[in-house]
């Protein structure tokens, strides 16, 4: 057995109670009501931080809520490693669909997780994977078997838009120097199929408020003479997309960056079952752009989402009633090279363009981001492959993902440097649902395969 995975062997009990502590905190950064709870988070990652062998570890004020640093610097010819996390979570609501409490973390099997998962909010997005990266750090320095400099930056605002980190980023540049960006906060195929992050997708996110008449109105009065602003909004967002379910905004696609036949199909050898998608979420059929397949519609593909709508009335019983308003949420997941600002104006000014004159609009931009790939012909790539190849023993295959981690660009334009993304989540693990998991076995791989990160890394460097 290695030495990692002897003291993983070791230690596993007490790393699955300490995570399983850190998850009791509810430090959803949405939600004013837990504010003292996300501050008592970035304590507990603090003093995480402190036992686990770094010489220096601070809680950084910001406008929002605080940023947590800490970094061990062995030698200055030695190359540094930033680790970024996010210790904030999503709501945890509806909680009436969760099995368990969100903040009273369970130990479950399940089909996919046989060997048990940890059941609460942020098990997998992100805390459990961001704590994976401080038992490796404890690993390494309790050992003697940290290789080179390392410094943490672990977040309370990554799910509401990171934007006191893109602050402190601006403001840090030299405190962060590093050689190159560590982040597990992504997933992989499987649990015998591992797989390394190569894309992130970029996104805008608006919020739209179609007002129709002065004040709501008795709807058989006014009925059928005036605009229902429900009606005219579900009409323009149907109007979004046609009816190959591309998307209509003009110039929207202008700069979407097409792949090759080739590097398509050398996506499509990912081993995918459309049957055993299909079925895990109960549906007939799946559904989305034509002529691209599912992998590359929620990847290589730029889309239109409503996130929620809502106006009227919604209580018991029945009201009639036409609206004064009606509002939805819109998020658009954007590809390498879309500018999210451009975008964001794209929408704004076609979603004005396209509504009648018996209402009136107002488009809200929230947050954005833009996308990411990470090259792989370079060292960091290699390093993460070996080291998957060490713990999993099989090459990881390069795949990007749908989802976004906005801040992840500005890295490299602020800090100049690469990231590697070394996910150890599962699609099915259920983040931002009910019933969010990690799995145990994922948990302890992660913690096995950081250090062997490390030492490659380090070793190819020279
Ligand atoms: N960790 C996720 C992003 C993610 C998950 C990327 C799985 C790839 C695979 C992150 O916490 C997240 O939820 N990001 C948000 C964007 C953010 C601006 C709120 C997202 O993707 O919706
Ligand atoms: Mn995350
Ligand atoms: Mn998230």
């Amino acid at each position: 057995m290695s030495d990692v995975k002897k003291y993983i062997e070791a230690h596993k009990d007490r790393f699955i109670n300490e995570l399983i502590e850190l998850l009791k905190i509810p430090s959803v950064s949405a939600d004013s009501a837990f504010n003292q709870d996300v501050l008592n988070t970035a304590d507990a990652v603090k003093e995480s931080l402190e036992k686990a062998g770094c010489d220096f570890v601070e809680i950084c004020e910001t406008p929002g809520y605080p940023i947590v640093y800490a970094e061990k610097i062995i030698a200055k010819n030695l190359p540094t490693i930033l680790v970024y996390g996010h210790y904030d979570v999503q709501p945890a609501d509806p909680l009436h669909l969760w099995d368990s409490p969100a903040f009273e973390p369970i130990i479950k099997k399940t089909d996919i997780h046989p060997e048990g998962a940890i059941f609460a909010r942020g098990a997998c997005d992100d805390k459990g994977q961001m704590y994976m990266h401080v038992k490796a750090m404890e690993y390494m320095t309790a050992t003697g078997n940290l290789p080179c400099n390392v410094k943490f930056m672990i977040e309370g605002e990554e799910e509401v838009g990171s934007e006191s980190l893109g602050w402190f980023v601006k403001q840090n540049q030299e405190k962060l120097a590093n050689d190159v960006i560590l982040i597990s906060d992504t997933g992989m195929i499987a649990n015998d199929i591992p797989s390394i992050t190569t894309g992130l997708r970029g996104l805008s996110y608006v919020e739209v408020e179609v007002t129709g008449p002065n004040r709501d109105l008795h709807s058989g009065l006014y009925g059928g003479a005036v605009a229902n602003p429900i009606n005219i909004l579900t009409q323009m967002i149907a109007s979004l997309h046609d009816e190959n379910n591309h998307i209509t905004i003009p110039g929207f696609y202008d700069k979407v960056e097409e792949l090759s036949r080739t590097e398509r199909d050398e996506m499509g050898k990912a081993p995918f079952s459309q049957e055993a998608y299909n079925k895990a979420l109960d549906i007939e059929e799946e559904h989305g752009e034509k002529g691209y397949t599912t992998n590359e519609r929620n990847s290589i593909r730029p889309t239109l989402d409503v996130n929620g709508i809502w106006g009227g009335y919604t209580g018991e019983g029945a009201k009639t009633v036409i609206a004064s308003k009606a509002y939805a949420k819109i998020s658009m997941r954007l590809v390498p090279n879309q500018d999210w600002h451009e975008i964001t104006d794209l929408f704004v000014k076609h979603f004005e363009s396209i509504a009648p004159k018996s209402v009136t609009v107002k488009v809200t931009p929230h947050h954005g981001g833009q996308g990411y790939v990470t090259p792989i012909d370079n060292i960091a790539y290699q390093a993460a492959s070996k080291a998957y190849e060490a713990t999993f023993g099989k090459t990881p295959i390069p795949q990007r993902s749908g989802g976004s981690i906005p801040i992840v660009s500005l890295f490299e334009d602020e800090l100049k440097s690469k990231t590697i993304l070394m996910g150890f989540g599962l699609d099915s693990d259920a983040i931002h649902s009910p019933n969010e998991h990690f799995g145990i076995f994922n948990y302890l791989k992660g913690i096995e395969t950081i250090p062997y990160f490390y030492k490659y890394f380090t070793e190819l460097s020279k």
